[in-house]
């Protein structure tokens, strides 16, 4: 292992993740009776989340990926969010829900909210992961949300720091330092 490797404390262990995810695919079965629905899953953090939370949805679905990043000068945000990689499937009258690992400050999501919906879909829907109430600046509606989590540096399970530690099993955290 190289020296500037940290090993992350356990915040969430896997057995506490299948449950929540077991619990979020029921609802979503439940809540479209039948239905196909659309997951976007939004790249790189939400894609070990959406493999599981699809995996215990019991309906149709049809997968479609989207990378965002948001862009400023590097002084501040500019607020806004660029699409960098889009759906390529039909949405527009779909049953769609957007997979995100986690929702911060808000800005993400509340851009991809509005970028879907000019796509028409016959019905939008958020799922993620983790959502840090502190950080909101941007108030969104998380249909299906799996933990709500305070405000530490989060790694594993698909989320990384400096694109390390996504491959861990469970979620995380990296104390002040590392
Ligand atoms: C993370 C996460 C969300 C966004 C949340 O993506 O996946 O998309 O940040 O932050 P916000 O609510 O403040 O907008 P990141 O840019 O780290 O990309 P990655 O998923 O590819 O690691």
């Amino acid at each position: 292992m190289s020296m500037d490797y940290y090993q992350p404390e356990v915040l969430i262990n896997e057995d506490e993740i299948a449950k929540r995810v077991n619990a979020l695919g029921k609802e979503i079965t439940q809540d479209y009776a039948n239905e196909e629905v659309v997951l976007i899953c939004v790249l790189k953090g939400a894609y070990v989340f959406c493999a599981d939370l699809m995996r215990k949805i019991n309906l149709p679905v049809r997968l479609e990926f989207v990378s965002c990043s948001s862009y400023g000068d590097g002084l501040y945000s500019s607020g806004r969010v660029k699409v960098e990689m889009d759906v390529t499937g039909p949405i527009e009258n779909c049953h769609v829900i957007i997979v995100e690992d986690i929702v911060d400050t808000g800005l993400t999501i509340k851009n991809l909210v509005e970028l879907i919906q000019l796509k028409s879909p016959k019905s939008l829907k958020l799922a993620s992961l983790l959502y840090k109430p502190s950080r909101t600046r941007h108030e969104t509606k998380i249909d299906y949300l799996a933990f709500e989590i305070d405000d530490k540096f989060v790694v594993g399970y698909g989320l990384d720091y400096a694109g390390r530690y996504r491959e861990l099993p469970y979620i995380g955290f990296l104390n002040a330092g590392h």
